[in-house]
């Protein structure tokens, strides 16, 4: 459980200084929903701000040298950005529950003297009270700091120094892994245990249907990987363990796909798995390998909507490409019910469809724009004066887009 109110980007490529929803600077921000779509125009940011969601999640998994180099990053100098004098820094605030205290989540990478790249400093904070001081409850620099033992929420230190809580002091070795990541994996420091199995639950989703259409060993399993390649093993899963969420599936799959009339996972012989699917006027099923794009496309998003356990964090880059732009304000509205209003799933989403964006209100959109030095800068589309008034009018979000009325705006 749990979900991101707010998130600070700094000197990330385009992404020079931006903040969205609320953060630990600033408080009367309104939090970040449960769906989030981020529009603007070509080389904005938008790719660069699902990007960097993938950088946080690869530095959990491979350090943070190897992420600045992994997914065509090409390495540290060339995704700080241009003329940032200051190091990429990151900045979470992160919520697990209505009932629980918000959680700050720092991070600043930077150069070494040798050149490679390191984590500067960590941080983690929450706040005591409703409206009270956060306290650090882990705080490295350079590797060197504490962390604070314990499920206490309470615990922690003191701008002033002041402690409350088994404080430990912390001397990490290696300065290119998280130490959320070292620390967190031992079981006495359950606040940034529990964190970390957050960060640890995002997916980032770069759905590819040719990788869809290898031929898998069958298996069932409960997540798709981020290109979708294990997707008949993901719907075997479901097929086994939630039968009625996949019969679910199948009926929306077929109101908007109206030839498609069953699709079935199937076992051969020789272990490996494939998906049936039954079209109208053919006496014979077709295979995964010879189902269209769209289609395998968006039997993927609604297999991803329907996990059993969701995982908490999903991000989505352009889910429009290659689908019916008719099908586009359905699946937003899928997305939008599906992610509710609690703490178990939030999705965020790029997209060039005005389609998608009609289906959705103004407190979901966010617009990127560039700012006279070419840095991205972003505001809720709720916040712009004209959207008031049209939105009242009854003018949905992405009409707004598409007659240009962003563009044409001052940031
Ligand atoms: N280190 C950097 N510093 C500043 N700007 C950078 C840096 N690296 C890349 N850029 C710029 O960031 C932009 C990247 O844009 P991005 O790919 O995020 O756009 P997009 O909104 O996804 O566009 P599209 O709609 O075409 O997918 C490019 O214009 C590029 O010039
Ligand atoms: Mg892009």
């Amino acid at each position: 459980m749990g979900k991101i109110e707010g998130i600070k980007i700094q000197n990330y490529g385009v992404l020079k200084d931006i903040v969205l929803g609320k953060t630990r600077t600033k408080q009367t921000e309104k939090a970040l929903g449960n769906l989030i779509a981020i529009i603007g125009p070509s080389g904005n940011g938008k790719s660069t701000l699902a990007d960097a969601f993938g950088f946080i999640a690869d530095c959990l998994e491979m350090g943070v040298e190897a992420a600045c180099d992994a997914n065509n990053r090409g390495g540290f100098e060339k995704l700080i950005s241009q003329g940032a004098a200051e190091p990429i820094s990151f900045e979470l605030y992160y919520r697990e529950s209505r009932n629980t205290r918000p959680i700050t989540y720092e991070l600043e990478i930077d150069l070494d003297k040798t050149g490679r790249p390191y984590v500067k400093s960590e941080r983690l904070r929450q706040r005591v009270g409703q409206y009270g001081w956060p306290r650090s409850f882990m705080y490295l620099q350079e590797g060197n700091g504490y962390a604070f033992e314990g499920n206490d929420d309470e615990a922690g230190q003191n701008d002033d120094g002041s402690i409350i809580g088994e404080k430990k002091e912390v001397q990490l070795s290696d300065l290119r892994r998280l130490g959320i990541v070292t620390i967190g994996a031992m079981k006495q420091y359950n606040r940034i245990e529990k964190f970390l199995d957050f960060l640890k639950s995002w997916y980032l989703c770069y759905f590819s249907p040719d990788a869809a259409r290898r031929i898998q060993t069958a298996a069932p399993q409960p997540y798709l990987d981020r290109i979708g390649s294990n997707i008949n093993n993901v719907a075997q899963y479901m097929y086994r363990e939630n039968k009625k969420d996949f019969e679910k599936i199948l009926q929306e799959i077929q109101s908007k796909l109206p030839n498609i009339e069953k699709i079935e996972p199937k076992k051969f012989e020789n272990g490996q798995m494939m998906l049936r699917f039954y079209e109208k006027g053919f006496a014979e099923p077709f295979y995964s390998q010879r189902m269209s794009d769209g289609t395998l496309k968006l039997f993927a998003y609604y297999l991803l909507l329907h996990e059993k356990n969701p995982r908490q964090l999903v991000f989505i880059e352009e889910p429009e490409n290659g689908l019916y732009h008719h099908y586009l304000g359905e699946l937003a509205e899928e997305m939008k019910r599906e992610a509710g209003s609690g703490f178990s799933k939030q999705l965020f989403i790029t997209t060039h469809s005005p389609f998608f964006v009609n289906a959705l209100g103004p407190d979901d959109v966010w617009v990127l724009m560039k700012d006279a030095e070419g840095y991205s800068t972003i505001k809720r589309a709720s916040e712009f004066d004209f959207v008031k008034e049209l939105a009242e009018e009854g003018v949905p979000v992405g009409d707004m887009w598409y007659s240009k009325y962003f563009e044409s705006m001052e940031v």
